[in-house]
């Protein structure tokens, strides 16, 4: 039973504020932080920010308020494991879909932090706990490792977001940690041998000067030889492309400077296609911006059989969007972000819907972070496949591939194969 319900503001990855809640169960106590993202969707359920002067406006008194005044009353003296219901009543209370009244960032700080106090209630991990709740097999999740940053998480760098390494030859989760830590090494030799600073953008990969995208594919390609690995086999490649951000909806048009062009929805669908054409890549996010489905659609039926097509912020983790794809079979993947739902029973809900229709759920970290490490758990217990939390530096990255190691230590867990036969 649930005796306490708290919240506080604290500063993310990025030094900005964020709620975080710790929900006590009897002798127990749940603790979870919110995560925020910079490249945010449209449609995502809504992050509450105080506004006015103090931190810029970016302050979250009023949803650390809507904790403690509106919140706290509605689930005290519930029990903990009733987690769907809790999270309905919360849902109900705000009354709108998006949250908006109380702040989807009070809702999840209550929900993450109750599922934290159920695992705790029940002495079982999170991971346990969420696989015997939802009765799922486990397994650990193939991660796409961030190496190149641009867009809206390494100001001044290329349109394109992130450029990942996929490390599809992998059979261990410890396998697939040291793959990728040798791919982003070397790209980052290369970096450094170019004469440029090794700096690290928002999650911790490399943003060095690109004068084209093609550049990029490039490092990263030359990372994965001089490693050792064959791309395409040992090491693939993954990109979030994240239109929206250089989408201009009026013009509707693409606005790629580094390319000097401005494209249209097939134009910009043809450059990724060359991308893809030309590099290993196994998976595309955002290639097109979050409402343009019918480039989605157009996209989905040239890529290439085997090539993911990965919807942030085209789906934002929201189950009708998901149904919408899947009817127009506008997507094959699914980013799963637990803040752009705003309860953690629907970004389950959307992990469970994705595996019902056939599309690859993949668990995803936010660009403003902590070393809060659910997520790993989620991505576990739930067998999702696959994990996208950013490069191997900054500790809020590592506090959830940190997780993910702990969690293969003590169980013998598969390593999920999400692009094998
Ligand atoms: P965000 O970026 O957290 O800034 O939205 C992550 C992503 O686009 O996948
Ligand atoms: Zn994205």
């Amino acid at each position: 039973e649930i005796t306490d319900v708290r919240a506080w503001e604290v500063l993310d990855s990025r030094g900005d504020p964020t709620v975080r809640a710790a929900v006590e169960a009897g002798d127990v106590t749940g603790r979870f932080t919110v995560p925020a993202g910079a490249s945010t969707g449209r449609h995502e359920a809504v992050e509450r920010r105080d506004g006015g002067d103090r931190y810029r406006g970016l302050g979250v008194r009023d949803a650390v308020a809507a904790v403690n005044d509106d919140l706290a009353p509605l689930v005290t003296g519930r029990d903990a494991t009733d987690q769907s219901e809790l999270d309905a009543a919360m849902v109900d209370h705000d009354g709108t879909a998006s949250l908006e009244r109380l702040g989807a960032n009070a809702v999840l700080a209550v929900s993450g932090a109750v599922a934290r106090a159920a695992s705790a209630a029940t002495d079982r991990p999170l991971h346990d706990h969420l696989a015997a709740t939802h009765d799922t097999a486990q397994s650990l999740p193939l991660p796409m490792v961030n190496v190149i940053s641009g867009g809206l998480h390494a100001e001044g760098g290329i349109e394109v977001q992130d450029f990942l390494v996929v490390p599809t030859g992998a059979e261990t989760y410890g396998e697939a940690l040291e793959a990728a830590w040798d791919v982003r090494r070397a790209v980052r030799d290369g970096i450094v041998a170019d004469g440029h600073r090794p700096l690290v953008a928002d999650e911790g990969g490399f943003a060095p000067p690109l004068a084209r995208v093609r550049d990029a594919f490039e490092r990263l390609v030359r990372g994965i030889e001089s490693a050792g690995y064959e791309p395409g086999r040992d090491a693939a490649i993954a990109v979030d492309v994240a239109a929206s951000h250089f989408y201009d909806a009026n013009a509707e048009t693409y606005e790629i400077e580094s390319e000097g062009r401005t494209l249209d929805r097939a134009g910009m669908a043809d450059l990724v296609a060359e991308w893809v054409d030309a590099y290993p890549v196994v998976s595309v996010e955002d290639p097109l911006a979050e409402d343009d489905w019918d480039g989605w659609v157009g996209l989905a039926d040239r890529l290439p059989a085997g090539v993911q097509l990965l919807g942030d912020d085209l789906l934002v983790t929201n189950a009708d969007r998901l149904d919408r794809a899947f009817e127009r079979g506008a997507a094959s993947a699914v980013l799963v972000k637990p803040n752009q739902a705003g309860t953690l029973t629907r970004a389950v809900e959307v992990v469970r819907e994705a595996e019902r229709a056939g599309l690859a759920p993949v668990v995803s970290a936010r660009s403003g972070e902590t070393c809060d490490a659910t997520i790993a758990d989620l991505a576990v217990g739930l067998g999702a496949g696959q994990i996208k939390i950013g490069s191997l530096a900054r500790s809020e990255r590592l506090a959830k591939y940190n997780r993910l190691l702990e969690i293969d230590r003590e169980r013998s867990l598969p390593l999920a194969d999400p692009f094998g036969e």
